[in-house]
């Protein structure tokens, strides 16, 4: 089952976001982790720049992101790695990857990769960071597994810039929360979560796979029907973390995808529920945006049957 389930019984216009409880980590580990560290790997590997960019400037940050996730990722998960501090020398161990690194905080030499890069391959989020000057610009990020876009479209573009092909019904919320990553306070992250419905569980769905995966929705689509589409549909999630940086007064925007069959999460009926409420809901002109549009009417007819059946 999916951990986060952002559907409730009618599409909300509204941010999302509510605080990060103390108990709440920025990095999750589930049992995924080995094969997406590993493909996050082959990808940087194959295409570098098109994975990972970072203007000149964003060093600081950078350490602060690194500084921030793998200290949160030992507390939280102190059976899968130790980290050991003295003063800025520091020794981290991944008992998942059975790797080790020992590295001195703030100098570049004692890492092998940039510190976003370093420590983007050790937690399965994507890492973005935005800029400390008031526009929340995108500055530098790690990004293997995005949904739909990638750095080369947004790098360099403001917060409002970077949504400006966002349905028009959400704009004033953007506003909102432009003004909210402006004024995040240092200790309290916040999160929020976004949902899709896709026909494949490719977790990268750069901007490079745009065209075939429109191309293949045309081909699907017509053949899609409320009795098939169950096990043909994906639903993707993503849980999205904003946090204010201590010594660059940057933000980092982390985002975890998950991904599970519509079938599966359709079979707890207070789900399937949920998801014909937001879905029922949902203005035409944002089910045509995430491209869900062709696929609607076999969707709800899918959902109404299995509360029928579930009932
Ligand atoms: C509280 C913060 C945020 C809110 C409320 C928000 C909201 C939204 C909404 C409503 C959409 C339209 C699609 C959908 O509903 O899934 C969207 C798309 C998007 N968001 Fe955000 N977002 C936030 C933060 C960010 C940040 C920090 C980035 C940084 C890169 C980002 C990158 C994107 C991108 C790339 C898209 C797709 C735009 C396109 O079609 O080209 N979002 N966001």
């Amino acid at each position: 089952m999916l951990p986060y389930f952002p559907f409730d019984n009618e599409f909300d216009h509204r941010m999302g976001t509510a605080p990060l409880r103390p108990d709440e980590s920025l990095v999750e580990v589930d049992d995924d982790y080995e094969h997406e560290i590993g493909l996050k790997r082959e990808l940087l590997t194959q295409d570098y720049r098109y994975y990972f960019q970072a203007q000149p400037g964003t060093e600081i940050a950078q350490w602060d992101v690194l500084e921030r996730l793998l200290t949160e990722a030992a507390d939280t998960y102190p059976q899968h790695f130790s980290l050991t501090k003295s003063g800025s020398a520091w020794h981290w161990i991944n008992h998942l990857l059975s790797e080790e690194q020992q590295f001195t905080v703030g100098n570049p030499n004692s890492l092998p990769l940039p510190p976003l890069d370093w420590v983007g391959q050790q937690v399965q989020e994507d890492l973005i960071i935005l800029s400390a000057d008031g526009t929340a610009s995108l500055v530098a990020g790690q990004l293997c597994f995005p949904n739909g876009w990638c750095l080369d479209d947004k790098f360099g573009q403001t917060f409002l810039g970077i949504h400006r092909p966002a349905p028009s019904m959400v704009q004033p919320t953007l506003q909102a929360a432009h003004k909210l990553l402006e004024r995040i306070p240092e200790h309290r992250p916040i999160w929020r979560a976004s949902w899709n419905f896709k026909i494949t569980d490719q977790l990268d769905m750069s901007t490079k796979y745009t065209a075939d995966y429109n191309d293949n929705l045309a081909k699907l689509a017509p053949t899609l029907t409320a009795d098939t589409i169950g096990d043909q549909l994906f639903i993707r999630i993503e849980r999205q973390t904003f946090t204010r940086l201590p010594n660059s007064g940057a933000v980092l925007f982390g985002i975890h995808t998950y991904q599970n069959s519509l079938a599966s999460e359709a079979a707890d009926s207070d789900r399937a529920q949920r998801m014909l409420g937001t879905l029922r809901t949902t203005p035409s002109e944002m089910l045509a945006y995430k491209a869900i549009a062709p696929f609607e009417d076999a969707l709800i007819g899918f959902l109404e049957n299995r509360i029928h059946v579930l009932q």
